[in-house]
């Protein structure tokens, strides 16, 4: 990115497009009583997500980059997500959804200005190639995700309108696993705009495996639920079987059973569950659990990465699987349907291996916990990242339908509890070759 002009006019037209979506999910779509309402323990009310992307924006644009005052120093506490855990949330005094939007736009007023006379200064690694105006697009992009998780979980009509499908299947791939020879590549990124937590990039040297060609789909799911997978302790991590028996559970999250067919509540909307979708809403412990079954296992972080983003021909990493260049037609991200596409969809959205819909569709268990890198050091702020580091949390790769193609690349990170089955989660297999 060498013309700061053109830089600072694609940051403008983010920062808007990203708001626009912000509203389409809050004030745009749902009254006052149900923005301020909690969903579910799990989440916060949406009107606390629309005024702390706001109050992060403030933080971050206006007094880490500007050098301004705090407009309204009394409720940073409240928009802080580490002084108060989301459970909590709805027993604060938040701005009622009127003052956050107010807020949030004055914000963005004095953000647009100060854009204008921003300098971004290569030895500033916070200004550097427009670092932190990325940081804050991305942190507003996860949090329209995170809504999106709480419109899931809301009961009632359905408030979000559904206007386009995902791309439909094309002729199915040649082989139902990739073959990945083994070989060095490099992991992580140094893109301008990537956290700390994909740096530095760092070459790992991989023993050659194999990993499926297409995420799970819902009908192979169903048959490990059919060969009573649910009950076998065999196939569990011994937390996993924990999990199971105390929660009772025994499908994904939103399945309901109705006489001989699986259905699920999507978006307010029950329907069957279409067969050639990848599964959806499955916690870590049931994508170990089904792969065990399979007589497969989760692909590491490093052999996910390797098999979506490396260019073994060119010996670089590619920023989506298909190239560097973000297109309409090579996944399904973004948000622009409310759910996964098919089996056999995007072919054109292939990695270098041939493996498919690595990006989009639904956000991918991988085996391993979330650590920082060699030699990762945390930017800016220790609380994006590495407070989080360490065996609780599993790392999730890839992005989901819902998730925007500027925050997620082959190399991005997202990590969870191996519990949770909120968020847009699926997952594929792999195995050891040999
Ligand atoms: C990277 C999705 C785990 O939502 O907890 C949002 C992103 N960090 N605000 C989260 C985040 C601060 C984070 N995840
Ligand atoms: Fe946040």
């Amino acid at each position: 990115m060498t013309d700061e002009h053109a830089l600072k006019e694609r940051i403008a037209a983010e920062l808007g497009a990203v708001r626009e979506r912000s509203h389409g999910l809050t004030t745009g779509v749902l009254p006052d009583e149900e923005l301020t309402a909690q969903v579910s323990p799990l989440m916060s009310p949406l009107v606390w997500d629309l005024a702390h992307v706001g109050n992060y924006e403030e933080l971050w644009l206006l007094r880490a980059a500007a050098g301004a005052d705090p407009m309204r120093p009394e409720i940073d506490g409240l928009y802080d997500a580490f002084e108060h855990p989301r459970a909590e949330r709805p027993t604060l005094p938040l701005l009622p959804p009127g003052e956050a939007a107010a807020y949030i736009a004055t914000v963005r007023s004095k953000v647009l200005d100060a854009l204008e006379r921003a300098r971004f200064d290569s030895a500033d690694p916070l200004t550097a190639g427009g670092f932190v105006y990325g940081m804050v697009v991305q942190h507003e992009h996860q949090h329209d995700e995170t809504m999106l998780a709480t419109h899931q979980l809301r009961a009632g009509a359905p408030a979000l309108l559904e206007d386009r499908a995902p791309a439909p299947p094309g002729p199915p791939a040649p082989t139902t696993e990739v073959f990945v020879p083994a070989g060095p590549f490099i992991m992580g990124s140094d893109d301008p705009w990537a956290y700390d937590n994909e740096r530095p990039g760092h070459v790992v040297d991989l023993p050659a495996f194999f990993v499926d060609t297409e995420p799970v789909s819902n009908a192979a799911y169903e048959r490990f639920i059919d060969a009573g997978g649910y009950d076998d302790p065999r196939w569990w991590d011994p937390r996993g079987w924990e999990w199971r028996r105390s929660s009772g559970k025994a499908a994904p999250a939103f399945w309901l059973r109705e006489d001989r067919e699986w259905l699920r509540r999507r978006f307010g909307r029950v329907e069957p569950v279409p067969p050639d979708e990848p599964v959806q809403h499955v916690c870590w412990y049931e994508a170990d659990a089904y792969a065990r079954w399979a007589g497969r296992r989760l692909p590491t972080e490093a052999e996910w990465e390797k098999a979506a983003g490396w260019d073994p021909e060119a010996a670089r990493a590619r920023r989506y699987p298909w190239g560097d260049e973000w297109a309409e037609d090579r996944a399904n991200l973004g948000q622009r349907a409310l759910r996964p596409s098919a089996t056999g969809a995007y072919a054109a959205g292939a990695s270098a291996y041939g493996v498919r819909r690595m990006l989009g569709d639904v956000w991918e268990w991988t085996s391993s916990d979330f650590h920082g890198y060699p030699g990762f050091r945390s930017f800016p702020y220790k609380e994006y990242s590495e407070v989080f580091f360490g065996p609780d949390y599993k790392v999730l790769r890839g992005g989901s339908w819902a998730t925007h193609p500027l925050a997620v690349r082959t190399s991005f990170r997202n990590w969870d509890y191996p519990i949770r089955r909120q968020i847009f989660t699926g997952f594929r297999t792999a195995r050891d070759a040999r």
